[in-house]
């Protein structure tokens, strides 16, 4: 299990897919896994949480920020305001900027900043979730570059959905 601790400066991304690699449609998420929730709670634990604006704007306000974490926002519109966020523009800089404040950096999404972090993180965190659904967003591949540390067991969740979560680091 990946633990919210991480490594000081580590950088992980973390998500939820479904079997065929869809990780979003109309701007949520299409299937609903409360123990997954769960999980990336205890995932990102109390470190930094990097998001791009749509994920933000996705997020229920009552659940904005993500307690007990610090939230940060990327976008490239300098009139963009995110209560209780901390807003940034570059994702190199915010990466660095929260690694210097040391603990953890979490990027939770979507689609368009998995990509373009992939390359800087050294840990994925990732839930297969047993589904098969239309989306207009989805995971990148993991490539070669990444190893499977751990595979965890098929578990059913409370809504009858089948997740797993796996763990890889880079090599
Ligand atoms: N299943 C999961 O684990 C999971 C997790 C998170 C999100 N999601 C889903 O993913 C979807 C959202 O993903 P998305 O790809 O559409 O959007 P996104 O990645 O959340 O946000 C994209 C926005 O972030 C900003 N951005 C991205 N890269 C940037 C960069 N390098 N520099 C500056 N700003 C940058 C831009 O904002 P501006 O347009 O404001 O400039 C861009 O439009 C939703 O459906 C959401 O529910 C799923």
């Amino acid at each position: 299990m990946v633990d919210g601790a991480g490594g000081k400066g580590s950088v992980g991304l973390v998500w939820a897919r479904s079997t065929d690699g869809v990780i979003g449609a109309d701007g949520g998420i299409p299937w609903h896994v409360p123990e997954d929730l769960a999980h990336f709670r205890t995932v990102t634990g109390t470190g930094t949480v990097l998001m791009g604006r749509r994920t933000w704007q996705s997020l229920p306000e009552r659940f904005r920020p993500l307690p007990g974490r610090r939230n940060v926002v990327l976008t490239r519109d300098p009139a963009f305001h995110a209560e209780g966020a901390e807003v940034v523009h570059d994702l190199d800089a915010a990466i660095g900027q929260a690694q210097s404040a040391g603990g953890p950096v979490w990027v939770i999404g979507g689609g368009a900043v998995y990509q373009d972090a992939l390359a800087r993180a050294d840990r994925i965190a990732e839930t297969i979730v047993d589904v098969v659904v239309a989306g207009d967003t989805r995971a990148p591949t993991i490539d070669d570059a990444w190893e499977l540390v751990e595979d965890g067991p098929w578990q059913e969740s409370r809504t009858g959905t089948r997740y797993r979560f796996l763990e890889w680091r880079r090599r």
